[in-house]
Order: C-alpha cells, then sequence, then structure tokens
C-alpha cells in the first residue's frame, strides 16, 4: 500500500494511530539528533520527524533525501510540540519507523513553491514541476470544478452534450486558421475550428434544441495575457429562444458557479447598450468595477481660442478622484508620454489640478481662464484635491485611448479590486464594422449574426451609410473588464443570410463555397435560434482575481506560440512533405 491518508488530512483526532503516507519531499532540516522533512502532495504538506536514537540509519538516509524525492513512509501520528496554525496539518507530525524512497529527483531548475525563482520560459519548459506548485495545483483544481459545475448546471436545464469535428473548413470568426494538409486529398487542407459555431447552428436544424460543449477552439492571431492559440469555450446554442431567454439563461449559470464554488451569491447583472458604453467608457468591455466615467466637454471647450480643441470632433475626459496632488508636473510629463507610446498613440494629454486649497492648475491655462476650468470641474462633479484628464481629436480613436488611460488610472489608484466581481451584459452591438484599409464590412460578431428584427427593413432596402448603423441581436458578456462571453442570435433565413453574406463582400458563389453545406440546411427548416460561447479559461482566471490565462491552462503556449516543454512547432521531415505533397519555401 502506498497510502493510507494523503499529505493534507491528519489532524489531532489521528494521534496515536500508525499510518502510510508517500508524497515528495519539500524540504529538509537538519538538527543533528533528529531531522525533519516536510512531505508534499496535491493535498497538503505534513511534517516528518526521524530520530537518531530511534533509528540512526533511517535518520542518516532521511538526511540524504533530496527536494522533490519520491518517498513512501510508515510512521505514527503524534501532536506536535511546537504546533504550525499557517498548516491543516500543523498540530501533528509523523514519527517516522520505515521509508521507502520511490524515486530519486535531480535538484530542480526552481524551488517548488508558490514564490519561485524561476522565471517564466524556465517553468515552461519544466512545466511538469511547475505544475506541482501549490499555487498552479489549486488553479487547475479549480478550473475542474468549474468545468464539472458548467456540465451540472447545463444539464440541469435540459442540455446536451455534443462533440464536433476538428478538422474541417474555415470558419468565420475573423482570426486566421490553422490548417492542417491532408494526406489523402494531396493539395487540401483542412482547418482547424475557431469556434463550433456552424456545427451547433445545423445541430439546431437536425432539432437538438439545447446543446453544449466545453471544447477547443484554435484561431491564429497574435497572442496575449488574455489570448491563447489554443483556447477553451463553453458553447452553447438553443432554438426558438428570444435573446431575453438566452441571457436569462446563462445569467443562471454564472449564478449558479459562483454559488456552487465560491459561496457568493450574485446580484442580476446589469445591462448597457453598445453605444452607451462607448460613450461612458470608451470600450465594449467596460471594467465597471470602479466609476471614472468619461464626460463630454465639447460645450464647455470648444469656440474659446484653442485650436486644438476646436478642431477636434470629441472632447472628452475622466476625473482621477484625489490624485492632483499626487502627480508633479514631471510625473504627468510621464504620464502623456504614456500615452504617446504608439500602442496608445495620444498627440498630447490635457490636464487640470483641482488643488486642496481651491487653486486650479491646468495645462491649457493661457486659453482657459479660471472660471472656464472651474465650469469643466463642475461637469466632473469634481471636488479639492481632483485632477481632470483631458483628451479630444476624432470619437472612436479618442475614446479608445481615453479607455486605455482610464484603465491604467484604475489601475494605479487600486481601483481594480481582484476581489470584487463585476459583470455586465452589452448589447445591441453593430451588425457590420466598416474596415477602412480593405475598404469593405467586416461582421462585427460573426456573419450569421441576425440584425435586430426592427433594423431587418432598412439592411434590405438600406443605402451604405444605412448599413453602418445597423444593430444586431448580438450580445457579450463583460466581467471585471474582460470578455468572457459572447454570442446572437441567428440569422435562420436563407435570403436574410445571402444578403448578409453579400453585405460583407462574398459574391454568391464564395458564398456557397465556403458555407454552403449551412445555407443548405437552412432550406430544410431551420428553427430560429441564438447561443453563445464562454471563454472558460478567462472565465475561471478572471474568477480567481487573475486575467492571465497561462496561470490556468495545464499547458499553455508562451507568446510566440511555442510549447517550450515539448518544443512545439517543429521542423518536419522530408518524406512527410512528400507524402503529404508540400514543399516548403525558403523563409527569411
Ligand atoms: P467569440 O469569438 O466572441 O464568439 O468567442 C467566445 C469567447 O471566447 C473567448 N476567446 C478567447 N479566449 C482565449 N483566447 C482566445 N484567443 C480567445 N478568443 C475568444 C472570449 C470570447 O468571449 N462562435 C462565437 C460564439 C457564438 O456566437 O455563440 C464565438 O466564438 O471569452
Amino acid at each position: 500500500m502506498y497510502r493510507s491518508h494523503n499529505c493534507g488530512e491528519l489532524r489531532m483526532e489521528h494521534v496515536g494511530q500508525t499510518v502510510t503516507l508517500s508524497g515528495w519531499v519539500q524540504v529538509g532540516r537538519d538538527f543533528g539528533g533528529m531531522t525533519f522533512v516536510d512531505l508534499r502532495d496535491r493535498y497538503g504538506i505534513t511534517q516528518l520527524v526521524f530520530n537518531m536514537d530511534d533509528d540512526a540509519d533511517l535518520c542518516e538516509k532521511a538526511r540524504k533525501l533530496g527536494r522533490e524525492f519520491v518517498i513512501r513512509i510508515e510512521g505514527a501520528v503524534r501532536e506536535r510540540s511546537n504546533k504550525n496554525p499557517n498548516r491543516a496539518t500543523g498540530d501533528v507530525e509523523i514519527v517516522v519507523g520505515k521509508m521507502d524512497i520511490l524515486n530519486a529527483c535531480k535538484v530542480p531548475p526552481f524551488t517548488i513553491e508558490n514564490e519561485t525563482d524561476g522565471g517564466e520560459d524556465l517553468r515552461m519548459k519544466y512545466r511538469y514541476l511547475d505544475l506541482r506548485r501549490p499555487q498552479m495545483q489549486e488553479n487547475i483544481i479549480f478550473r475542474s470544478k468549474v468545468a464539472i459545475e458548467v456540465r451540472k448546471y447545463l444539464a440541469s436545464q435540459g442540455f446536451i452534450e455534443v462533440e464536433t469535428p476538428n478538422l474541417i473548413k474555415s470558419t468565420p470568426e475573423g482570426a486566421r486558421d490553422f490548417v492542417v494538409p491532408s494526406r489523402m486529398n494531396k493539395g487540401e487542407f483542412y482547418a482547424l475550428p475557431q469556434s463550433p459555431q456552424t456545427f451547433k447552428q445545423i445541430l439546431m436544424v437536425s432539432g437538438f434544441d439545447k446543446y453544449f460543449q466545453i471544447v477547443k477552439c484554435f484561431r491564429d492571431e497574435d497572442l496575449r495575457a488574455d489570448r491563447q492559440p489554443e483556447f477553451t469555450q463553453i458553447d452553447c446554442e438553443m432554438s426558438y429562444v428570444t435573446q431575453e431567454e438566452v441571457l436569462n439563461t446563462f445569467e443562471g449559470m454564472v449564478k449558479h458557479l459562483f454559488k456552487e464554488i465560491k459561496g457568493i451569491d450574485l446580484p442580476d447583472i446589469p445591462r448597457m447598450l453598445y453605444d452607451e458604453a462607448m460613450e461612458r467608457y470608451g470600450s465594449d468591455k467596460p471594467d465597471t468595477r470602479f466609476g471614472m466615467e468619461f464626460k463630454n466637454l465639447n460645450d464647455l471647450a470648444k469656440g474659446k481660442g484653442f485650436s486644438v480643441f476646436d478642431n477636434a470632433e470629441i472632447i472628452i475626459g475622466i476625473n482621477a478622484e484625489g490624485q492632483a496632488e499626487n502627480y508633479s508636473n514631471k510625473d504627468i510629463k510621464k504620464l502623456t508620454e504614456w500615452m504617446q507610446r504608439p500602442q496608445i498613440g495620444a498627440k498630447g494629454l490635457v490636464y487640470v489640478k483641482y488643488g486642496l486649497d481651491g487653486s486650479v492648475k491646468s495645462s491649457v491655462g493661457k486659453f482657459y481662464g479660471e472660471d472656464q476650468l472651474k465650469e469643466w470641474l463642475t461637469a466632473f462633479d469634481a471636488k479639492p484635491g481632483d485632477m481632470l484628464l483631458i483628451l479630444s481629436g476624432e470619437t472612436d480613436k479618442t475614446r479608445k485611448q481615453l479607455n486605455e488611460l482610464r484603465l491604467e488610472m484604475g489601475e494605479r489608484m487600486g481601483l481594480r479590486d481582484p476581489n470584487k466581481f463585476e459583470f455586465l451584459w452589452v448589447l445591441d452591438f453593430p451588425l457590420l464594422e466598416w474596415d477602412e484599409d480593405s475598404n469593405r464590412f467586416h461582421a462585427m460578431h460573426h456573419p450569421f449574426t441576425s440584425p435586430k428584427q426592427e433594423d431587418i427593413p432598412r439592411m434590405l432596402n438600406g443605402d451604405h451609410e444605412t448599413m453602418k448603423s445597423l444593430r444586431a441581436d448580438a450580445y457579450d458578456l463583460v466581467m471585471n473588464g474582460s470578455e468572457v462571453a459572447g454570442g446572437s442570435i441567428r440569422i435562420h433565413d436563407r435570403e436574410l443570410q445571402s444578403k448578409n453574406f453579400k453585405l460583407l463582400g462574398f459574391t454568391p458563389e464564395e458564398a456557397e463555397e465556403q458555407f454552403g453545406f449551412l445555407l443548405g440546411a437552412f432550406e430544410y427548416g431551420a428553427p430560429p435560434h441564438g447561443g453563445l460561447a464562454f471563454g472558460l479559461d478567462r472565465f475561471v482566471s478572471e474568477m480567481c482575481g487573475s486575467s492571465v490565462i497561462r496561470d490556468f491552462i495545464a499547458f499553455p503556449k508562451n507568446n510566440q506560440g511555442r510549447d517550450m516543454m515539448i518544443d512545439a512547432p517543429s521542423k518536419v521531415d522530408k518524406e512527410q512533405l512528400d507524402e503529404l505533397g508540400l514543399a516548403l519555401k525558403e523563409v527569411e
């Protein structure tokens, strides 16, 4: 027998029992007459004692144990004289009578503790060791709990889980596809699914009116802390539902998960229209853990001779409460430079500081008198000590920039509390997005998203400008400023779908070639349907107060899309290429 108990289990009630434990050596401490070893497994750590007087040979063997050796011990549980209140097993220890070394371990490249000395690359290379760290174990176990509760909840609501294929044809989520060459059909390629979107819609046509799947999706896009090239969705679809029913069903799921896993009763999730979110926060995924909402100063600041503002489409700002005294001119200069980095691209940053003594100082003091600046302060409900930060320019760009500044200030001011959970449904996204570079419309969500019912006549008959104002029956769920789910009510009518493809610049032949199977299915009695998909990685990490999804994925890729442990992607041999009918080009 390897173990009668695990390393997190023993308490005072076990004192006097003889137990068998197996695990990893966390650390050993040698005190001459006695040697202590901390034995670890995923359940916790138990202290072992080896006594020179009892068994000198055994004690000697224990002294030689290295970190991460795998051992099995047998011994008697006894009460500790100096208890460790920070450890669940801290009241007891085991006086070891027998020990087997089950496996030795090379010196690990970093310490297997929460605060490790290993850098990211090293930890990824030795992911099996990294995953032994208690924090990582907690993360992966937490994720498993969420997945189990998702299945429980959805099953209780009558959903069935259906698997869909991974070797498919391009799906329309708007990222680049990963492609897989076909040996049996040389010169042809599968695409890995960016999502099971088309399949779940087909399942609706087949009559499986409540579908879900916890499923891997693949997107070849630039990576960030909250983006991986392969990630997991809780993908869902329902027939005969309105937007309201979809939102309620999945709001129910979110509440269930918080209740069951974190013991938190979430209030109803507020809702906001996309346009309002853009106006108030400059983002379709606002972090609503804090206020600092945008205010428009067009009326107060235009026409006073400051040409930058006079020529701007929009003048908007935020109030960084209580920050006036914290920001010297040098700090403002640094913040301005931060805003001017190419990633954000602001031209400049205007401030108005409302001193605690009631004084008003501003970078545009030359153009606006104190009375005028005080009007701005009033518009923001500013109090002495507050600081306004103002940007101007073209509407969309300026909003985006101010959103970045708002998030940065929120971060600096400690307003993005990881222990707070704020949700928001963002509704009625635009149907189409005009892309200046390619001079064409893109689907804001995906091409199967339905316009709002009342916008359909305008879609069928409107001109180019009208198309920009069409609203979609599309919704996102935002959690602490992260988009954790997105979905829509779908088009289920072939004619409307064809019109949408046309607007998106597909010729009928192209639409047929890419999505003919779905268009065909729509001709055989497609029910009205809609759904959504949660990003499981994002949802789980946000539930734990983090936005770094790799810490919640057992084997993630790094920022270059590499798996450092298995060293992928990698080259293939010539024979393999020949078999696939492929030749490599010289790439610089
Ligand atoms: P969407 O593209 O919005 O919708 O994706 C759904 C959710 O998946 C998560 N997500 C990601 N997570 C990690 N890494 C990525 N690269 C990544 N990309 C997306 C996000 C997002 O909200 N088929 C539609 C869903 C539908 O309409 O039902 C879809 O895939 O949390």
